[in-house]
């Protein structure tokens, strides 16, 4: 199945992991210095001279030991934290690099995987590191799998008319959000007892239980663009029926289907030499005779779909929260919302989506997840993003066809920067209640005196702090 903009599966022998990789380029290697500016040479020459001066410093320690006879327990610890102090600063060096690429991606700058019908990009992780087409896009998709985020994320463009075919994936739950155009989905759940079919237009929701078979058909005039969140963090594992039915003996198809003309007629069908996992046959015109576009009722249809753009708005001073999510007895949903409410809840690791719009100047304030890792990826304005987490923290700026990655626990603030609103679709690992506290509401829970004794700050200072009755989680200065 040569399919590289959609197959994921494990690579044989060739294969290495991308952490050895990046410890094959961290090394003081050649690979290293062909990329490193002047600067950067200078100090991994300066690493290089001091772990070599520190190795040559512990081996006349080693010998000098051994030729004393003299191997006392508390002289081998000592040995062993000069070498790990060796280690940590070479460690230091890899990582102020490129750090802010382990949260960062330029999805829609990535390699596109073009097909008759449309294209897809990846921001997704890699088993074998050949296969990244950047040291950025490597560092990001080792940094996802590291992290278990659970979380890979695409754009799938479809063309007019152009059909993502009928596809099953082994190890995620799909959930897409539509950007623009309209699709006709399918979906078949186990047993094919029921096959759930509607119509999405942009800013509606998507989700496919892991495998569901299900197609995605472009209808509108305008070509489709979906952002596709897959739960794994690990290669994605798909296959189409296409593939599947072009692999399966021509007699035991014929057993299967048991079709007029038997054998024969499985005979008749004719592997195309182009991939067809997104397909815009030409002579679709003659293919088709009459196609007809069935919405199935209400409640079958809200397990597999969500309107996100419709629902309740969760209006902030600096900004706009809408969700699709779960809520434990669908408190603040209508009947169509729990459908999709409880649909989540019930798959095993499902994410929560939300769209997040900020005006400009306004911050999204500084919080944490505590039960979710967190994606993001902005259609609209610009942003500052900032990240403490245990190791150095980071800040970068985010536009247009970005994508960012918060660790769970990891704090982060989004402030926006442009003249145009930020806007943005956001993914949290979690099927269940997302949890989060902010900065301001954990500074107010926690005793003055304490935050005095803490900051080493008079107890009255913390006054200053005041209380406001609107949230500010999104808020203007
Ligand atoms: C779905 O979209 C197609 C193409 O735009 C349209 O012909 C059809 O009526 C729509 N179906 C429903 C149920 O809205
Ligand atoms: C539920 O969704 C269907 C379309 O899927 C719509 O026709 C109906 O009005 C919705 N009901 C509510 C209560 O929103």
């Amino acid at each position: 199945m040569e399919n590289p903009g959609f197959e994921m599966q494990e690579d044989g022998a060739l294969s290495f992991s991308s952490k050895e990789a990046q410890a094959k380029t961290n090394k003081c290697s050649p690979y290293l210095q062909e990329k490193q500016n002047s600067s950067s040479l200078l100090k991994i020459f300066l690493v290089c001279l001091l772990a070599s001066v520190i190795t040559t410093l512990v081996g006349v320690l080693v010998l000098a030991l051994v030729y004393s006879g003299q191997r006392s327990p508390k002289k081998e610890v000592e040995i062993i934290t000069v070498k790990e102090t060796v280690e940590k600063t070479t460690k230091t060096v890899e990582k102020t690099t490129d750090i802010q690429f382990q949260f960062l991606n330029h999805l829609t700058k990535s390699k596109v995987f073009e097909f008759q019908g449309g294209a897809i990009q990846w921001a997704r992780y890699r088993k074998n590191a050949k296969d990244y087409s950047s040291d950025e896009e490597m560092k990001f998709g080792a940094s996802i799998n590291n992290q278990q985020s659970k979380m890979t994320v695409g754009t799938l463009q479809i063309k007019s008319k152009g059909l993502r075919v009928p596809h099953w994936h082994f190890n995620a739950n799909e959930q897409g959000f539509l950007l623009q155009g309209s699709a006709w989905i399918g979906v078949i759940d186990e047993g094919a007892n029921t096959v759930v079919t509607y119509n999405v237009t942009a800013g509606q929701v998507i989700f496919f239980p892991r495998n569901t078979l299900h197609w995605l058909k472009s209808v509108g005039n305008e070509d489709c663009l979906f952002l596709l969140f897959f739960s794994t963090h690990d290669e994605l594992q798909t296959l189409d029926v296409d593939d599947v039915f072009f692999s399966t003996p021509e007699d035991i198809a014929a057993r299967s289907l048991k079709p007029q003309g038997g054998v024969e007629f499985i005979r008749t069908f004719k592997r195309p030499k182009e991939d067809q996992a997104i397909n815009l046959p030409s002579n679709l015109v003659e293919l088709i005779q009459s196609a007809s576009y069935v919405q199935s009722p209400a409640d079958h249809v809200w397990k597999y779909f969500y309107d996100l753009k419709g629902s309740k708005e969760f209006k902030f001073p600096g900004g706009i929260i809408q969700w699709a999510r779960y809520r434990k007895g669908g408190i603040g949903l209508n009947k169509n919302e729990s459908i999709f409410s409880e649909s989540i809840n019930e798959h095993a690791d499902t994410l929560t989506l939300g769209t997040l719009r900020i005006y400009t100047n306004g911050l999204r304030q500084p919080h944490f997840h505590f039960n979710a890792h967190e994606m993001g990826y902005v259609i609209t304005g610009c942003a500052k993003i900032g990240i403490i987490g245990t190791g150095p923290s980071t800040d970068f700026n985010i536009g247009v066809g970005d994508v960012f990655f918060f660790p769970i626990g990891t704090q982060h603030y989004i402030k926006s920067i442009c003249d145009e609103d930020l806007f943005m679709i956001l993914a949290f690992s979690t099927g269940d209640q997302l949890e989060t506290l902010d900065m301001d509401d954990y500074f107010h829970a926690t005793a003055d005196h304490i935050l005095a004794q803490l900051f080493l700050k008079k107890q009255e200072e913390f006054k200053k702090i005041p209380r406001f009755n609107d949230d500010q989680a999104v808020n203007l200065p």
